[in-house]
């Protein structure tokens, strides 16, 4: 009985004492995906052990949980390190995912490659304003290069503005810039940074600025169109008349002097 007793004490010692001793650190703190491809995160394991009871949380949620996350968890004995990889991430792939034991835990920030875009073209008609809209992906701050100068805030002819697209809040997404003129004809560039993670991304659009009476040469090509050609009827119209008369004088003349015959036969048909 001793022994038995003496038995489970020891075999209970021995369970707390790996179980305490294993401590997780985190390889990185924070990472950066693009999607498409994969990322694996990783902690480290301090003591060996067959079989690490580790769970993988994101954002409180337990990862083999969350539906749409393709997911491979794996323990690399040579290494002591437990691995979390997350294949073809999409947007929401990005979080806080943590790797969890029952004494210890570590986290890693995860974060998408920022992008930002801007439509290609933009044509403006002079005097009027230009207004560009910056896309988002992740979390860039925004600036802007318009005219060799960099935009930050509002100045001058220059607006910098929030703009919301598809319910989400792009800080300083919108420029405007007024009263464009025909030296404003270049690009614009729209610069993303995450400053947690110091990746970037650009886009540049090509602003086109129209003449100002550009819109109203259609207009009056279509009326010089409408003139000319009721110029041609006219003329034609009256050359048709002119002709007409000319014919008719002309049509008269062989009947009466040609075809005294004819005459001879409407004489006496006349006279039947
Ligand atoms: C992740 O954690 C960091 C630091 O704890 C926090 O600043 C950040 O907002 C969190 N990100 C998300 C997506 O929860
Ligand atoms: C833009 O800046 C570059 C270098 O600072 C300068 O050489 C160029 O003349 C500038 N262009 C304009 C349009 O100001
Ligand atoms: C844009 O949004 C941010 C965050 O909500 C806010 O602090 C800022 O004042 C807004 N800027 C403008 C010009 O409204
Ligand atoms: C961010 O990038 C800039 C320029 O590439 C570099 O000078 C800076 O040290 C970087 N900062 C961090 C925190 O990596």
């Amino acid at each position: 009985m001793k022994n038995f007793v003496l038995c489970v004490t020891l075999n209970f010692l021995f369970f707390i004492n790996t179980v305490v001793s294993i401590q997780l650190t985190a390889s990185e703190k924070i990472i950066v995906f693009a999607p498409k491809g994969s990322f694996t995160l990783t902690c480290k394991v301090s003591e060996e052990d067959e079989n690490p009871d580790v769970v993988w949380y994101k954002d409180g949620t337990k990862v083999a949980a969350i539906e749409d996350l393709k997911t491979v968890m794996k323990y690399d004995a040579s290494n002591n390190a437990v691995t979390l990889t997350v294949n073809e991430p999409k947007e929401h792939a990005a979080g806080n995912y943590t790797c969890v034991t029952p004494e210890s835990s570590d986290s890693i920030e995860v974060r998408r490659k920022v992008l930002v875009k801007v439509p290609a073209n933009i044509n403006v008609v002079e005097e009027e304003k230009l207004r560009v809209h910056c896309k988002i992906l992740g979390f860039p701050t925004i600036s802007w290069v318009f005219l060799n100068e960099t935009y930050t805030e509002s100045q001058g002819r220059v607006t910098v503005e929030n703009y919301t697209d598809e319910g989400k809040l792009v800080i300083n997404g919108a420029l405007t810039v007024s009263d464009i003129k025909k030296e404003d004809r270049g690009t614009v560039t729209c610069l993303g940074v995450d400053l947690i993670t110091n990746t970037s991304d650009s886009s540049e659009c090509m602003v086109r600025v129209k003449d100002k009476y550009a819109a109203l040469w259609p207009f009056i090509g279509i009326c010089a169109e409408v003139i000319a050609l009721c110029a041609i009827i006219i003329i034609y119209e009256k050359k048709r008349n002119k002709t007409e008369l000319e014919e008719s004088d002309t049509d008269q003349s062989p009947d009466q002097k040609n075809t005294p015959d004819h005459g001879k036969d409407a004489n006496l048909r006349h006279r039947q």
